[in-house]
Order: C-alpha cells, then sequence, then structure tokens
C-alpha cells in the first residue's frame, strides 16, 4: 500500500498576521525553525507515508525552497530524497490548493492520501497512526476533536437565541485521511459543479454521500490561526526547542 501526503501551504494567513510580517504563517519561524518545516518533518519522520506533496503559493518558490532547506541536509535528508515531491502551485481557496495537489500526484498512484493544513505543526505520530488505523475500514476519516466550550447561537445584534448541545459536537482538525482514488473523485465533481466554498475535505466526501468517521485528535493539534496562536506556539516549543 502507497500512501501519500498532501500538505497545504499556500494560503496567505491573514488572520494571523502582524504588521512587522512579510510573510504568510507557515513561513514564520516559531522556536526558531519555519512553521512549513515543523510540519513537514512530522510526515517526512513518519514511515507509513511514502510520497508528499505540498501545496505553495505561486509566488512563492523561493521561500519555500529556504524553508525546507534544512531537511536536505539534516537527518531526514535520505527521506526527503525518498519522499519530497516538487512543489505545486495552489490556488485562492484551500479547496482549489488541495485539488491541485491532488492531481500532481495521480501519477505516484497512491492507495491513500493524507491532507494536512501546513499550519498545524503540532501534529504527531500517535495522530497520523490512528488515521492509518481508520484507513484499514474506511474512506473517509477526520481528525477531530470534542467541543468543550458551551456553545451558543447569536443573532446579528450579539443577543444568545440559542444554547446548542455540544454533546454531538465535534471540532474538525486535519489530517482528512482518504481512499485517494475516492476524494479526488469528489473534490473534482464539487469543483466542476462550480462549488468552491469547502473548508474542508470531509466536507465534500459529506457531500457526496460518503460516511466519514471520527479519528480522536487531540487539542494541541492546534492550527495557528491568529496573531494569538502564533505567541502560544512559540511558548509550546520554546522549553523543549534544542
Ligand atoms: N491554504 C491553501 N490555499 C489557500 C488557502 C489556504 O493552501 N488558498 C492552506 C493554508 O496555507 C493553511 C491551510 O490551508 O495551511 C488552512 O487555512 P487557513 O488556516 O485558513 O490559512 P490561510 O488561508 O492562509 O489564513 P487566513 O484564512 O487567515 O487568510
Ligand atoms: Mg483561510
Amino acid at each position: 500500500m502507497t500512501c501519500a501526503a498532501i500538505i497545504v501551504a499556500a494560503g496567505s494567513g491573514s488572520r494571523a498576521r502582524r504588521a512587522s510580517d512579510t510573510v504568510a504563517k507557515q513561513y514564520l519561524e516559531i522556536g526558531g525553525k519555519a512553521v512549513l518545516l515543523r510540519t513537514l518533518e512530522q510526515f517526512l519522520a513518519n514511515e507509513k507515508i511514502d510520497r508528499i506533496q505540498v501545496v505553495i503559493g505561486s509566488q512563492d518558490n523561493d521561500l519555500y525552497n529556504e524553508a525546507i532547506a534544512p531537511t536536505l541536509t539534516g537527518q531526514l535528508a535520505e527521506q526527503a530524497k525518498a519522499k519530497l515531491l516538487p512543489p505545486v502551485h495552489g490556488g485562492d481557496t484551500r479547496q482549489i490548493s488541495v485539488l491541485n495537489g491532488l492531481k500532481a500526484i495521480k501519477t505516484e498512484n497512491p492507495k491513500h492520501v493524507l491532507i494536512h493544513d501546513a499550519a498545524r505543526p503540532f501534529i504527531t505520530d500517535a495522530i497520523l497512526a490512528r488515521c492509518f488505523e481508520s484507513l484499514k475500514e474506511h474512506k473517509a476519516c477526520l481528525v477531530a476533536t470534542p467541543v468543550t466550550d458551551t456553545i451558543k447561537k447569536v443573532d446579528a445584534k450579539g443577543a444568545i437565541l440559542e444554547t446548542i448541545d455540544r454533546t454531538t459536537l465535534w471540532s474538525a482538525q486535519t489530517p482528512q485521511a482518504f481512499d485517494y482514488a475516492f476524494i479526488l473523485n469528489a473534490h473534482e465533481k464539487a469543483f466542476n459543479q462550480t462549488l468552491h466554498a469547502f473548508t474542508d475535505d470531509a466536507s465534500v466526501a459529506e457531500w457526496v454521500g460518503e460516511p466519514v468517521h471520527i479519528v480522536e485528535g487531540s487539542p494541541s493539534n492546534r492550527k495557528l490561526t491568529s496573531q494569538e496562536d502564533l505567541t502560544m506556539a512559540e511558548t509550546m516549543i520554546t522549553p523543549t526547542a534544542s
């Protein structure tokens, strides 16, 4: 069985951007290492991943080469040589970036694909292992965590309309793991029907009617979305950084 990973890194990181930032969040260093590099290393080090396709912004070739350079000479050099495909360019939405990545790995003929946000550098081997386990039985799997906050539905004026029962609510994370042929087909179908607003891949699978199974994620597998997330990430890493 071959398993590919797609790491989407073609966003502009607008919500996380500070006035002083000249690059998107995936190229910022936390604990002295680019976010994208941290994410990539987790996939390079995992023995079950055979190929890795990173999807980048069309202007970002130099940034990408600079960010991943340490893998080409470091401890993971052998894995990078064997697994890392040349980057491809993304599109205006995450959905299109994923589709471009899926198309690019067609010639690799993977059985499974894990689709992951570059902006989630705290992905662990344990979560990846749970994805592989779930893929033995299911075509579509979603890493997620149970919602722990009390959730309110609010109107445009800020008044609470309803408190939603959270016992059935989960927060979607990545990776989202699929049978490759299935998810490529589903994404192509969505794109061809000009449905371009899916914010994750599980939604695309749901849209074509495929049951999606939950794989337990972790609160620490957080996405770096805001400036506060970047600050928090720095504190998560600094104590153990060598
Ligand atoms: N992404 C992508 N192509 C896009 C938009 C997003 O590859 N057109 C990627 C991002 O690089 C990120 C992941 O999808 O790794 C999750 O998206 P998000 O956290 O929303 O990142 P951005 O879209 O870059 O940030 P923002 O929405 O704040 O602008
Ligand atoms: Mg976005």
